[in-house]
């Protein structure tokens, strides 16, 4: 008989999204008559179609894999040369230098954050932040590894700094943040950085959502402060900046200079180490997708996307007027398709989400589900569609009265 990995024992079950959707069916089945009045504004998915210059360039690959001399077949685990340049220009476009050679193509950040994992030793301290995108802990709980968590709190923002009392070899980021909406200056990267260097610390910074950053000034990579080469690995996704979570496309950028050493002492490459995992374990990104995601990197493709961007954002606008016209506390929806706010009347987070759907059918997320942080903490995302998002909070002001 196989011996299980008792690891597994030890993950959380995915309560969140299966708890709203069995309470979402239970109201229907009470209520029929209000199903149909039902707006979801929880889940993170995207609404808007794909970019024409993407379903162009998938058009034309999917057209070119019929014929026998452009036809391709296994490609470079890495991903091939045109989407890592691709990307390394769209950097560059954005003042920010990373090198082609440092880019791996993957098939979401959701896979990369959580394989990237196996890179490290089990008695790592481990930091992440509360409230958390829960891929993070469930993928080190699953290779029997702890993490400490950080606080985020109004207090700080929801942007935890450095503990200095704290020494910590890996340390989680996601700016601007899933679930808060909440997004790090340069200056706190920068400190985030100091610490990192100072402890030999590695930054696993997720930077899905790097494209909904509007106001100048903000991050959109940590390789924007100086030093961030020498203790930062980059995830980015076209998921919600292109609308390919279905499509799948996703990088992630280890420098060169990660250097750190193994239990035994040896030193080791982060990139040579992540090279030969990929290598091994991935046959890479279908061709036709990465040929898409070449054409969304360009300036003409990037810009598609940002009118697609603008579309959410006109949704994320109308949440956080009417959160502001009912003194609601709020982080989020301006440098991100997440609105986080304090549940009003001191609800918790499942009370609230019950209250929400009975009396205006309005289904969001509970914070409880990223973090005992988010017990009095709601989340709305931006990504329906203008009539809904409209509807949905001109009955949440009604009902707050
Ligand atoms: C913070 C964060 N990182 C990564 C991902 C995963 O993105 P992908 O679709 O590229 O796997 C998500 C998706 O919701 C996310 O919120």
């Amino acid at each position: 008989m196989p011996k299980l990995n008792e690891n597994y024992l030890h993950v959380k079950d995915s309560y969140l999204f299966a708890e709203i959707a069995r309470r979402v069916k239970a109201y229907e089945e009470s209520y029929p008559e209000k199903a149909s009045r039902i707006i979801r504004l929880g889940i993170g998915d995207v609404t808007r179609p794909l970019t024409p210059r993407a379903v162009k360039a998938l058009q034309e690959a999917a057209a070119s894999q019929a014929v026998a001399e452009t036809f391709k077949g296994y490609g470079p685990e890495q991903g091939y040369g045109f989407v890592r340049e691709a990307i390394a220009a769209y950097y560059g476009r954005n003042g920010v230098q990373v090198d082609a050679g440092d880019i791996f193509i993957s098939d979401g950040a959701k896979s990369d954050t959580g394989n990237i994992t196996e890179l490290f030793a089990r008695d790592n301290v481990i930091l992440v932040p509360d409230p958390v995108y829960p891929v993070y802990v469930d993928t080190n709980t699953m290779d029997g590894k702890e993490v400490v968590y950080m606080d985020g709190r109004e207090e700080n923002h929801f942007l935890p700094m450095p503990d200095e009392s704290v020494k910590a070899d890996i340390i989680y980021l996601c700016s601007p943040n899933n679930p808060t909406g909440a997004c790090y200056s340069r200056e706190q990267l920068k400190i985030w950085v100091d610490y990192a260097l100072r402890n030999q610390a590695v930054i696993l910074f997720d930077a899905a959502y790097e494209a909904f950053v509007t106001e100048p000034g903000l991050p959109r990579s940590i390789y924007e402060v100086e030093g961030a080469r020498k203790c930062a690995v980059e995830f980015g996704s076209l998921s919600k900046t292109a609308g390919f979570t279905g499509t799948r496309f996703s990088y992630t950028v280890v420098p060169g200079e990660l250097t750190f050493c193994a239990s035994s002492g040896e030193e080791m490459s982060l990139r040579a180490m992540w090279n030969r995992r990929q290598s091994t374990k991935f046959n890479g990104t279908p061709y036709i997708v990465q040929c898409a995601a070449a054409a969304v990197f360009t300036e003409e493709g990037m810009e598609e996307c940002q009118e697609n961007l603008s579309y959410y954002r006109e949704n994320a606008r109308l949440i956080t007027e009417a959160l502001a016209r009912k003194g609601i506390p709020f982080t989020g929806g301006v440098n991100s398709p997440y609105i986080w706010f304090q549940c009003p009347g001191g609800m918790q987070s499942w009370e609230f989400f019950d209250y929400l759907l009975e009396n205006a059918q309005v289904v969001g997320t509970p914070g409880a589900g990223f973090g005992k942080n988010g017990r009095n903490y709601f989340r709305l995302t931006a990504f329906g569609t203008h009539e809904k998002t409209a509807e949905a909070m001109r009955r949440f002001e009604e009902l707050l009265g």
